[in-house]
This record gives C-alpha cells, structure tokens and sequence, in this order.
C-alpha cells in the first residue's frame, strides 16, 4: 500500500516534534559518563561540585563576576544536559549582551533587584525589573543582558543552564575584540574606522 499524503504529514509531524524534544545536549546511552583520567574512587565525590564553597563568607567581589559550575570545571556534568552560574553584581554593573548558544537560561534572584533583559530576532526589548526571589527564563540563544541599577547594594543571582556546556558569545567582545577587519565593522556599523578603533581601545585593554 502506497504511503498517503495522510501518512506522509503525519511521520512528519512525528520527526519534527522528535527533533524538538532532543533540541538539547544528545542524549548519552550510560547513566553517566566517567573520564577516563579520573583520580581516586568514583563515589558521590565524583557527583560533587563544592568550588562554590569559595563564595561563602568571602567579601563581596568589586567587578561583576560569573562563577560557573559547567562540564569544564564539573566533569560529572557531561552527558547530563545541566549546569549552573552564580552571578554577583557589585552595585552598578552589567553582565554585557550575550548570548548561550547552547541552552536557554533560567535566572534566579537570591538577593537584591536586578534589571534583566533579552532582544527576539525580531528586534523586541523584553524587559524586566526583578525582585529578590524573581525568576526570569531567557530563551535559547538570544541576546540577553543583566544590569544592578542600584547604587548601593549588590545583587547575587543563581543561573541554571539546559546544557552541561551552555557556551557565552559576548556581542561586545565577538564584534569589537576579536580580530575582525576594521573596514568590515566600519561598513557594517556605517560608520568610520576611527570610531571602530576607539570602540575596540576601550575592551582592549
Ligand atoms: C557603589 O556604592 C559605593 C558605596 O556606596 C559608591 O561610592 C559608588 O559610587 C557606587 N557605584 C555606583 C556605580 O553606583
Ligand atoms: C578582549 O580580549 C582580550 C584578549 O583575549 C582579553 O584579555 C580581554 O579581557 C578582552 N576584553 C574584555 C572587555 O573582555
């Protein structure tokens, strides 16, 4: 019996929502993935990621800063589709537009208020102000930024990642820091190489 068109739309149905439900990490076919260079006994050491311990108790950082708890400083991770970042923000300062290639962001608040935001690929501001307890999804992919407008008091912020290995694009740096042709940025920003030049000065150093 020749398929029908019936049919046809169908297994194609089928096939586009399979691919969404694995638009993450692949899928690992072990219960989880041991390196081969693993240094002592694998027990619930392995499953422990205690570099965060390093936070507690410790002065509040002078610049923004990201600690992350990703495949690369938690090999356990590998294979689970899962990670984490916590973010400090000193008082006035910004985590600049970036995107995760790999994962969409789930941002918590654990103390302070936080200006978040992500642009669509339409262009669209989505803006929001979060408060203390707040949790704020960027979707994958996406430019996306976070700013303490506060002038005083700090903001800390737990970020959860769908991905082991989510991956940061800077804008400001994957434009203006990389090694990408002054005349090309001075075309595509339509404007002169010397503005180009004094953009790239100020992350350069
Ligand atoms: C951050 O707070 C300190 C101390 O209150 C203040 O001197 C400084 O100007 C603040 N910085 C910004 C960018 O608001
Ligand atoms: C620009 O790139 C250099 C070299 O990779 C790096 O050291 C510097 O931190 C970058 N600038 C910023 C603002 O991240």
């Amino acid at each position: 019996m020749a398929p029908n068109l019936k049919t046809i739309m169908l297994l194609a149905l089928v096939c586009a929502t399979l691919r969404i439900s694995t638009a993450g990490d692949a899928d690992i076919l072990t219960d989880f993935i041991v390196p081969a260079n693993l240094q002592g006994p694998l027990d619930g050491n392995f499953f422990t990621y205690t570099g965060m311990r390093a936070l507690v108790g410790k002065p509040f950082p002078t610049t923004f800063k990201v600690s992350k708890a990703s495949m690369a400083e938690f090999p356990a991770l590998n294979g689970q589709s899962v990670s984490y970042a916590v973010l400090q923000f000193p008082n006035g300062t910004v985590n600049p537009p970036h995107t995760h290639p790999r994962a969409s962001e789930l941002l918590f608040v654990l103390s302070g208020s936080l200006e978040v935001g992500f642009v669509d690929t339409t262009n669209k501001l989505f803006a929001q102000t979060l408060q203390e307890g707040d949790i704020f999804v960027f979707p994958k992919g996406l430019v996306h930024f976070q700013f303490n407008n506060d002038a005083k008091n700090p903001v800390v912020a737990l970020s959860a990642f769908g991905s082991a290995n989510a991956g940061t694009v800077s804008v400001p740096n994957s434009v203006f820091n990389s090694t990408i042709d002054n005349d090309i940025l001075a075309l595509s920003f339509k404007t002169d190489v010397a503005t180009i030049q004094k953009i790239k000065a100020g992350l350069s150093g």
